[in-house]
């Protein structure tokens, strides 16, 4: 946040004064940060008062201001002093995600108030020197935030959204944690539909931006696949010509945005080609399904070991270079920082060996066809490993005697918000399980979708008990703890509703 008087505040955001005068408001100063939840407020704070499930943060003004806040951002006066926003008739905001308890549009208006509040802020701070980075797709969105914020690191202080706050909050919550002394702001952009990145992108309109895929994820809201295209092409529209749009090439509706922005061009892919500036020499993978590759950019080149798993980090670490190497960075700077970055953000592909050799991989965090396809891959790769080498053990031995088949479990839960395109994506990743010679699939849960899937595993050739369907976590978790043999390896996974990594954590603690 930029030092404000409340008196700027409440003339960026439109709002009226109430429990302070206009003399107070000139003279008193908001130093701190800017909060949502009353008990992360601090000295000096500005605190925003949004309705939640159980509780209205108006009924927390007091005890935000005795925390120090100097004022309130509300939609209505709160007996201490407040920016007060009044709520648009019939605005209420039930649908960006940020916002399920705006029964009467009292957090639609704060939100709309931080919106022009963040836009100030992001504006004065971007003619000052800082570098917006915008990241956009379907699949990838937290996981490139966080190699980006490791790459940019070397070359000045990074702002990033903890974990994967990307909504009409957690936008411009975190373009509010930007100060004069921020070099990279990193701003995960995702969208429900259409206008939605639009709608971020003016907030904080990025000089670079990211596009990495366009997948399935919420298909069923957006109703087809272009139209998620189309609302990712809303970020390469956003940026000026003075910018530059980083797009991973490798997925064919990612490299048709080229033509829709003002700006320099980017392209990165797996593949050399005439027109690629960054890609990736033939990739392997190390027993825990780490990718290495040998990252090229114009005629030099350098090795990159990634500390991630899954091959499907090769196009997110390749955009995060082409980022790094924008703002200056050099090759092996690049490849040193990619390498040394492990997972940050929860339940994405977190990788834990037991002492019995069991690895569990807890990718538990959301799900959808593209991620599900991913994480099968990676399960059939580590499945293909000897487990004591996976589990760092017999470095460097010889690997021909030692060179096992793990048995491989992939225990998986409904990818959420499909819909029509449900069924048939659960049956194709009951087929895929079977295809890639998983042992055992669990499948959690027993309706359509779940059903759906066992099924389409057991059409694919499945038997006996390499499908199991069960109803829950729980049983999920029985099952395993009497099945699980030293040296399986296993995929935890579904959308977050789900929860199964509270089942993950299970097994890695035992
Ligand atoms: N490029 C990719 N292609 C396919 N799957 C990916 C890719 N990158 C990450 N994933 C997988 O997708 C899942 C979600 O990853 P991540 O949280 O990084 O994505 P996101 O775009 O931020 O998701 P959200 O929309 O929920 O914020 C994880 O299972 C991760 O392993
Ligand atoms: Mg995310």
């Amino acid at each position: 946040m930029i030092e404000m008087t409340i008196a700027r505040i409440a003339e960026i955001v439109g709002g009226e004064l109430a429990d302070i005068t206009a003399e107070q408001a000139a003279v008193t100063w908001v130093t701190g940060t800017v909060e949502f939840d009353s008990r992360a407020v601090g000295p000096g704070g500005l605190f925003l008062a949004l309705p939640g499930a159980r509780s209205d943060g108006h009924d927390f003004a007091a005890t935000a201001v005795a925390a120090g806040a100097v004022a309130v951002l509300a939609a209505r006066p709160v007996g201490v002093p407040a920016i007060v926003v009044s709520p648009e008739p019939g605005a209420a905001d039930t649908e960006s995600g940020a916002l399920e308890f705006d029964t009467d549009g009292s957090g639609a208006a704060v939100l709309a108030a931080l919106a022009k509040l963040a836009a100030a802020v992001a504006t004065e701070l971007v003619a000052d020197g800082l570098t917006i980075i915008g990241v956009t797709g379907s699949s990838g969105k937290t996981s490139t935030k966080d190699l980006l914020a490791a790459v940019l690191s070397p070359l000045g202080q990074v702002i990033a959204p903890p974990g994967s706050f990307n909504n009409e909050l957690g936008h411009p919550w975190t373009v509010l944690r930007a100060t004069p002394d921020t070099d990279y702001l990193i701003l995960e952009m995702s969208a429900r539909r259409p206008g939605n990145v639009a709608a971020l992108a003016a907030i904080a309109p990025p000089q670079i931006a990211v596009v990495l895929n366009v997948g399935t994820a919420h298909l069923g809201e957006f109703g087809s696949r272009e139209a998620i295209a189309q609302t990712k092409a809303e970020l390469p529209q956003a940026v000026p010509a003075s910018g530059v749009v980083i797009l991973n090439v490798d997925d064919t509706a990612v490299a048709a945005m080229a033509d829709q922005t003002a700006a320099r061009v980017v392209r990165v892919s797996r593949e050399p080609g005439s027109q690629v500036d960054v890609w990736a020499g033939p990739v392997t993978l190390d027993e825990l399904a780490r990718p290495r590759f040998t990252l090229h950019a114009g005629d030099q080149e350098t090795e990159v070991a990634l500390a991630v798993h899954g091959d499907h980090q090769v196009g997110n670490a390749l955009c995060a270079a082409a980022v790094a190497l924008r703002c200056g960075a050099g090759l092996d700077q690049v490849a040193a920082a990619l390498s040394g970055a492990g997972p940050v953000s929860k339940h994405r592909m977190q990788v834990s060996t037991r002492s019995d050799d069991v690895t569990v991989i807890n990718d538990a965090y959301n799900a959808n066809p593209d991620s599900m396809r991913a994480a099968l891959k990676a399960l059939a790769w580590m499945a293909r490993q000897n487990p004591a080498e996976a589990a760092g053990e017999h470095a460097g031995e010889p690997a021909i005697d030692l060179r096992g088949k793990r048995r491989s479990w992939a225990v998986l839960g409904e990818m959420a918000e499909l819909g029509d395109d449900a069924i048939t994506e659960h049956d194709a990743i009951g087929r895929l399980a079977v295809r890639l010679d998983v042992s055992r699939l669990i499948v959690v849960g027993t309706g359509r979708t779940m059903n759906a899937m066992h099924h389409g595993a057991v059409m694919e050739g499945s038997w006996g008990s390499e499908s199991t369907m069960v109803d829950d976590a729980d049983a999920a978790l029985a099952l395993l703890q009497s099945e699980l043999q030293p040296g399986d390896v296993v995929l935890v996974k579904a959308s977050n509703s789900v929860g199964l990594g509270a089942l993950a954590e299970a097994l890695v603690a035992r």
